[in-house]
């Protein structure tokens, strides 16, 4: 009779984690608030429902994510980690450095699902904590930075082909003007100038020049002639942008292309999500083509890094997404929505259109030729103290009358002074 009771009691006991388990849940913080981001996520908040799944959502609007990223460290450093944040590059690192991401939940899934051989070697090294050894992030894309969006009907009557050096595209911007036409439409955020500099820097200095600079921290590559071209091609594309330029959004920015009101924008291929989210086509309605480098790509990996959590139902709920995330079919409807490419490498390009197939095909051609880098302006290169030191610099040389030689000077120094 005792031991009866005994068992029973072990069996109640054994059966309280399953009776609290309420099924898989996650809180998700993201900034992907625009109509093609929110499409695009939408995909996997459906994919996490049909398993089960309870999200929480936790958008921080804001492109490029700064203001996202100061939400997350609040939490952080409240001790209320969500279990899953868009976050990216050395960033992760950077947590892990912290110890907010130990024991590395994930790992389990990455290693049972064989995601090393599912992904490139580059991008698996961004999704490691742990000294790269274990997985904490899942990776659900790779955006390219260095483009060029433009109106195929303004280009067209104005008699104007896709620039294929810089050249050409103040040439092309110099007659629009003319005609009345706002040249580039551009969003005055620090990110978004941001994002300008870095493809002028790949396209005016090379791929070298851009590896030393943004990626070894060179003083010389930072204060020297070359970097002097570039704040010079700034200075250019600030004078093709319109009084409504300071502030603006991204996606206001690439609206104005969309509609006709301006030619071009330079913005990663998020702006294509955009295009999508309205039907508009490439080809037909606007073109696609990389800012002029020399076999160049500026590559922004999003990712999700899972933060150390308690509950059955989190930590499986972070189980869950990780998994959704790499899942093969999720890649695919994702990115076309996104404008981004997959992250796996084995899934058919054959349904994508004609921009995505030409930065699959481009990030092959650049990795072959040494030219594959991580975007600085989107935290995919440097920690935060480096590239917002850099940042900051090129938005108050955007915004000022300082000279490119000042301004070069004054990046190299900043950068020093951030180290
Ligand atoms: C990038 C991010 C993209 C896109 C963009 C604008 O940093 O990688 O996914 O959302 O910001 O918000």
């Amino acid at each position: 009779m005792k031991m009866k009771k005994i068992l029973i009691a072990i069996f109640a006991i054994s059966l309280v984690p399953n009776i609290s388990f309420a099924g898989p849940k996650a809180e998700v913080l993201h900034w992907w608030t625009s109509g093609g981001e929110a499409k695009a996520l939408s995909v996997l908040k459906a994919d996490f429902a049909d398993k089960g799944g309870e999200w929480t959502d936790m958008p921080v609007a804001g492109g490029g994510g700064d203001a996202a990223m100061q939400t997350l460290k609040a939490r952080i450093v409240a001790g209320d980690a969500p279990a899953a944040a868009q976050v990216k590059g050395p960033a992760i690192q950077e947590y892990d450095d912290q110890g907010v991401i130990k024991p590395y939940n994930i790992d389990a899934v990455a290693k049972a699902e064989g995601w090393d051989k599912l992904v490139s070697k580059q991008v698996a090294q961004h999704m490691k904590c742990n000294n790269f050894t274990q997985y904490c992030a899942a990776p659900v894309n790779i955006h390219r930075i260095d483009w060029f969006w433009a109106n195929k009907k303004v280009l067209d009557s104005n008699g104007i082909k896709m620039p294929t050096s810089w050249s050409e595209f103040n040439a092309a911007a110099d007659k629009l003007q003319a005609a009345g036409i706002i040249p580039f439409a551009h969003g005055g955020q620090p990110w978004q100038d941001a994002t300008v500099f870095e493809a002028v820097a790949l396209g005016i200095g090379g791929n070298d020049f851009y590896k030393k600079a943004f990626i070894d921290l060179d003083q010389k590559a930072l204060s020297g002639s070359t970097m002097v071209k570039v704040f010079d091609q700034m200075r250019k594309l600030k004078s093709y942008t319109d009084a409504g330029s300071p502030g603006r959004d991204w996606n206001v920015a690439t609206g104005m292309v969309m509609d006709g009101k301006a030619a071009f924008q330079i913005m990663g291929d998020w702006a294509k999500g955009e295009f999508s989210a309205k039907g508009l086509k490439p080809g037909k309605d606007y073109y696609c083509s990389p800012t002029p480098s020399n076999k160049g790509y500026l590559y922004n990996v999003d990712s999700f890094v899972f933060y150390n959590v308690k509950g059955a139902d989190k930590l499986e709920g972070q189980k869950l997404l990780a998994s959704l995330i790499m899942g093969k079919n999720f890649q695919k409807v994702f990115n076309m929505y996104k404008g981004s490419i997959p992250a796996r490498l084995d899934v058919s390009m054959a349904d994508f259109d004609d921009c995505a197939k030409k930065s699959n095909a481009d990030l092959n051609a650049a990795s072959a030729a040494g030219g594959l880098m991580p975007s600085y302006a989107h935290g995919m290169a440097l920690k935060g103290a480096q590239s917002g030191a850099i940042t900051d610099v090129v938005t108050e040389h955007f915004n000022s009358n300082m000279s490119s030689k000042d301004a070069a000077k004054k990046l190299a120094a900043a950068v020093k002074a951030s180290l």
